[in-house]
């Protein structure tokens, strides 16, 4: 099969159907139907990963190493996810099947954009090319000494909710959304990246795995055991990436379950009955007890953010999934009209990027970039 690289991106491991997909457990709920698949881009033939070469390793993640390389064919830089299958004895992961079927169903330009999928020397090794993105929000943070300006993180949440917003009317569920699977290029545009976790929910709503999300960006329902959790649980790590990037420091950086939850309901106060209908029904299934707090502290963390940021900030860390803000609500608030404005992501000052291998020497020009909205 001949293959375009300009209209149709991505190379096939065959097509991927839905049916194709294991369910986690019996799809016990038939009134709820998923909508039919967005159009996803014609699968045809896989090139080989040799005409690629590497140039640096930029990250080893849970799934997969990530290398910088080059095509050789256009010399175009990009980024190449080896997926990690070695583990499986039966097939073709599903884990990866998801990560690259989500992928290219989403296409959004504050997703990352898949060009194709490449092969190794056999089967077993199969990466996934992707535009070169030259940081994450994780790695900047880490370097930079001061915290993106509000009208900064105005932009980067805008465009994450946007992102999330078209995954979630895709009715796909990230369930690993944090600062180091959300990108920035030089252009102060935001690609959502990492789809190792995501799946599509509706067809197979009952018993998902509560066991997602990297722990401190974790929902308290999951936190709780609920297995049938929705899309919120990605409204509250936004929430907890919201928080991360006023104070340059993550919000629940817990390292138990147990802590996680304490260190939830320290700062929120301890939910009930009354504010989210069903949290005694999850807690009864709990061997632990949690401290008692009475109050919420919100703001005390925040003491600078405007009255509709911490608005939004609670909405978005509100116990109840029914009640929590979705991304369509969230990007119409109120936070994002008011002074300072969101920054033009073409006003981002360049952060030199460690995943390009660059050095950091310039480093003291964003260190010491004067504080002004
Ligand atoms: N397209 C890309 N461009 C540049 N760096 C990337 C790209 N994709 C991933 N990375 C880097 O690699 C890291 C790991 O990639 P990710 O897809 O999150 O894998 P994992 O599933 O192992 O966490 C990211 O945190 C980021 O630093
Ligand atoms: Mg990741």
């Amino acid at each position: 099969m001949g293959r375009s690289r300009s209209s149709s991106p991505v190379g096939s491991i065959t097509s991927i159907n839905e049916q194709d997909l294991p369910i986690e457990e019996n799809n016990t709920n038939n009134y709820i139907t998923t909508p039919p698949y967005p159009t996803a881009p014609a699968l045809i033939s896989c090139r080989s990963v040799d005409n690629y070469e590497k140039l640096n390793r930029i990250e080893e993640g849970a799934y997969g190493v990530v290398y910088r390389a080059r095509d050789k064919e256009t010399g175009e830089i990009i980024a190449l996810k080896k997926l990690k299958l070695d583990k499986e004895k039966f097939g073709f992961p599903t884990t990866s099947l998801r990560e690259i079927q989500m992928l290219l169903m989403a296409k959004h330009p504050n997703i990352v954009d898949v060009k194709e999928i490449a092969i190794g020397s056999d089967i077993n090794k199969v990466f996934i090319a992707m535009e070169f993105v030259e940081h994450d929000l994780k790695s900047l943070m880490e370097e930079m000494e001061d915290p993106f300006l509000q009208s900064e993180i105005k932009t980067i949440m805008l465009q994450l909710l946007s992102a999330v917003a078209l995954l979630h009317n895709y009715w796909i569920i990230h369930r690993d959304l944090k600062t180091s699977n959300i990108l920035m290029n030089n252009k102060g545009q935001i690609k959502l990246a990492d789809f190792g976790l995501a799946r599509r929910f509706g067809s197979s709503m009952n018993k998902l795995t509560p066991l997602v999300v990297t722990l401190w960006y974790r929902a308290p329902e999951l936190l709780l055991g609920e297995k049938n959790y929705t899309k919120a649980i990605d409204l509250w790590s936004i929430g907890c990436i919201f928080a991360e990037l006023v104070n340059k420091a993550p919000l629940f950086p817990g390292t138990t379950e147990i802590e996680q939850i304490n260190k939830i309901f320290k700062l929120l106060g301890t939910p009930n009955e009354k504010i989210w209908p069903g949290y005694e029904k999850l807690m009864s299934t709990k061997s632990f007890t949690f401290g008692n707090y009475k109050y919420n502290n919100i703001r005390s963390r925040f003491p600078f953010l405007s009255e509709n940021g911490l608005d939004l900030m609670s909405k978005l860390l509100t116990y109840d999934p029914e009640k929590r803000i979705t991304a369509e609500e969230a990007l119409k608030h109120p936070y994002f009209k008011e002074s300072p404005l969101p920054k033009d992501p073409s006003m981002f000052p360049t952060f030199p990027s460690k995943a390009n291998g660059e050095k950091l020497v310039l480093l003291f020009l964003f260190k010491k970039r004067k504080r002004k909205f």
